[in-house]
């Protein structure tokens, strides 16, 4: 079954295909859906630069391919998607670059909004929001207040994420609970660290997708990966479909989750 999955593939052209589209929505057991995905969104630059365009180009197109992966998150009703859009590591960029991103991101939201509120989309953001410009403070702000009730897809911006940053932080918290006698030393446990991550109470990821062809997981949600699922695609963010997302979603399925234990058959 994979192997004839593999050469189905294989001879066709990456991207929108009626056919494989088809095929996963057939093969693909519904029930058993991951409940979180998260998407490392990459490779906006690159599908840029080989047209010959600005690499701000490529974000703006990288907005249809959200747009898109929101809606198929929202109608498969999958419970959590959690993208990465700007991480701690990205003020490195040039400032023009910088400034593109922050400008499409207060674009976004106020174009967005309306349309994910009717969706039932709850926006959250996660990183440190406080060191974005005001106006994606407020964009921001904007998005999280006006979507706060729905009860729909759970939908996370990872905006100056980094996953070594959230530790920081949920230390920082932690040790002034134990300074402030709230707390004993002792208490502290995975559970109560997940619980002062940005993510708490939402499930680790299942599934994490990066595109673009690149193999690391670049200081996204180092604690809540550690039993996640990898897949990656040579597909650029740009180019990147809902047929992209169902692929990964029909192969995660195929794989045995084992938690360190042995597999179902040797049980
Ligand atoms: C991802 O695309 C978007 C952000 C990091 C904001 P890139 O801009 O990293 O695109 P590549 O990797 O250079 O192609
Ligand atoms: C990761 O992509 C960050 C985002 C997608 C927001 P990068 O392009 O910044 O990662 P590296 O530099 O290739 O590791
Ligand atoms: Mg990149």
């Amino acid at each position: 079954m994979i192997k004839k999955l593999f050469n189905f593939f294989k001879n066709k052209e990456m991207g929108y295909n009626e056919k494989k589209y088809e095929y996963l929505m057939k093969n693909i057991d519904f029930s058993r859906l991951p409940k979180h995905i998260a998407i490392i969104m990459d490779g906006n630059g690159r599908w840029a630069t080989k047209r010959g365009m600005l690499r701000a180009y490529g974000h703006r197109a990288g907005v249809e391919a959200l747009r898109d992966i929101v809606k198929a998150c929202s109608e498969l009703k999958i419970p959590v998607l959690t993208v990465y859009a700007f991480s701690t590591e990205n003020w490195k960029r040039p400032k023009e670059e910088v400034d593109a991103l922050m400008n499409l991101l207060v674009e976004y939201v106020y174009k967005e909004v309306e349309e994910l509120n009717k969706n039932k989309v709850k926006i959250r953001a996660i990183g440190r929001i406080h060191e974005l410009p005001e106006k994606c403070q407020r964009a921001v702000k904007y998005a999280v207040e006006f979507t706060s009730k729905n009860t729909g897809l759970n939908f996370n911006l990872a905006l100056n994420y980094g996953g070594r940053a959230e530790l920081v932080d949920a230390m920082r918290k932690i040790g002034k609970k134990i300074q402030g006698g709230i707390i004993e030393i002792k208490e502290i446990d995975e559970k109560l660290i997940s619980d002062h991550l940005y993510t708490k109470e939402l499930p680790d990821p299942d599934l994490l997708i990066r595109p673009a062809g690149d193999y690391r997981i670049s200081n996204f949600l180092i604690w809540q990966l550690a039993y996640t699922e990898f897949w990656y695609t040579d597909v650029m963010w740009p180019d990147f479909r809902r047929v992209d997302m169902l692929r990964a979603i029909y192969e995660f399925q195929q794989r045995e989750r084992r938690f360190g234990g042995v597999p179902k058959k040797d049980k």
